[in-house]
């Protein structure tokens, strides 16, 4: 088999990858170790900035997000028993931020890249990427059963955290920087309909608690937990206790329920790989760099990255013109290491640290009143979390 770019990976980077590469005549095989079923169905990210919606818009596959996600204006900051609106757009000019499922737009690249002749594997997994030093790289996979090699001029590694485009790079020419977190977040879906209009983030003496949605039918909850936490010692009435002890306010607020038919834990992490390239091989989104979900980031940077891989390849494949794959990673990484820090600071923010360190809640508090008092400090969390409209990414 043969292509111009190999793409390991159907997440979201993969799929919009292949989805532009597509649009500017440039040629691409996407490899996905799951079944289609799996990438359809796998319980992520909500929150599409801005800039994601445009693109997506600008480049036909947004009709079903228009029809059904839901566009915010603003969201709360609970703590004290109170609520306070952050009001995103007022403060970002405007922009605003979009409610939709990452499964959901996972569907929609997958059937239009489908519809249009594009070729995406599924239950092929890559097992190794070599040659990436020279200008024929090559991708090892495994499908029915079988070795196979996917022969390509360039390999775009979007195989997620734990994928092997990362792992191929000799060690040495890669350095890797890290913070682990000493907490989880236990993530549930539920039919019951949203208890406010926007996102809620709750910072509480028994820990971060978030309200998100799906849809008018469909609730998002998130808990703070210890990072070993099992999924077992959380029956669903412990779930919606322990979510009402954590949201309750001096008014009264009314958390609505329903039946819990999705439940999972995902731990904290932030992580960076740099450079993001290493000669023929392009890492994007999770496979180079991963965020806490606290400032729901981690989609819409894999999002950045493969608008300027896209642009940088097409003006490879179309005049030779290798500026834009040089300029790849420095390009990148400006905005990932903006958004790691709002992340960052989101999480430490809303989270009980270690041990309810009661200094650092202290200081967590009055972070938090600074934010909902201020104009200028409200004005840095709204910018971030809408998006901040870097140079060229
Ligand atoms: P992935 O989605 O991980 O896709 C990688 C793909 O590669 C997968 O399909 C995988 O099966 C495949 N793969 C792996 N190894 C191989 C192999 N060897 N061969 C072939 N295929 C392989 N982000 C936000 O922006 N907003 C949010 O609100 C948000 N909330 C989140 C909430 C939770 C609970 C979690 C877990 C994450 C959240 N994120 C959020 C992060 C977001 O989901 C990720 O950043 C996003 O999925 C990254 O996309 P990706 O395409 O880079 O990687
Ligand atoms: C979500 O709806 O899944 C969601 C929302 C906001 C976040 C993280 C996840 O910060």
């Amino acid at each position: 088999m043969e292509t111009q770019v190999a793409i390991v990976g159907a997440g979201p980077a993969g799929l919009l990858l292949g989805h532009l590469l597509q649009r500017a005549g440039v040629e691409s095989v996407v490899l996905e170790a799951r079944t289609r079923e799996h990438v359809e169905q796998r319980v992520r990210a909500g929150v599409l900035e801005q800039g994601t919606v445009d693109v997506l818009t600008e480049t036909g596959v947004a009709g079903r997000l228009h029809r059904e996600g839901m566009v915010h204006r603003g969201l709360e900051l609970r703590f004290g028993g109170a609520g306070h609106r952050i009001a995103l757009s007022d403060l970002a000019g405007g922009r605003a931020i979009t409610v939709y499922g990452q499964q959901e737009v996972v569907k929609d690249l997958i059937a239009a890249r489908l519809e249009a002749g594009g070729e995406v594997r599924f239950e092929a997994e890559a097992t190794a990427v070599e040659d990436f030093d020279g200008d024929r790289p090559r991708v090892r996979f495994r499908a029915g059963g079988e070795e196979q090699e996917l022969r390509c001029a360039v390999v775009a590694g979007c195989d997620g955290f734990h994928g092997v485009s990362r792992r191929a790079v000799p060690a040495g020419a890669l350095s890797g920087f890290e913070r682990e977190y000493p907490f989880a977040w236990l993530g549930i879906l539920a039919r019951a309909r949203p208890s406010s209009e926007e996102l809620i983030y709750t910072h509480s003496d028994r820990g971060f608690a978030l309200h998100s949605m799906r849809s008018p039918e469909v609730t998002r909850n998130y808990l703070q937990v210890a990072p070993d936490e099992r999924l077992d010692a959380w029956p669903d009435e412990r779930i919606w206790e322990e979510l009402r002890a954590r949201m309750a306010t001096d008014d009264g607020f009314e958390l609505s329920e329903g039946e819990i038919f999705d439940k999972g834990i995902t731990p904290m992490r932030s992580f960076v790989a740099e450079p993001m390239r290493f000669g023929r091989l392009f890492l994007a989104g999770d496979a180079a760099h991963i965020v806490p979900p606290t400032g729901a980031k981690g989609l819409n940077l894999a999002v950045a990255d493969v608008r300027v891989l896209a642009r940088a390849l097409r003006d490879f494949f179309e005049r030779g013109d290798e500026a834009g794959l040089d300029g790849y990673s420095d390009r990148c990484l400006r905005r990932v290491w903006r958004v790691q820090h709002f992340s960052w600071w989101m999480t430490s923010m809303l989270h009980r640290m270690d041990a309810g360190d009661p200094f650092e809640a202290k200081l967590q508090r009055s972070q938090l009143e600074y934010v909902c008092g201020s104009h200028a400090a409200a004005t840095t969390l709204a910018e971030n979390y809408v998006g901040l409209e870097l140079e060229d990414a």
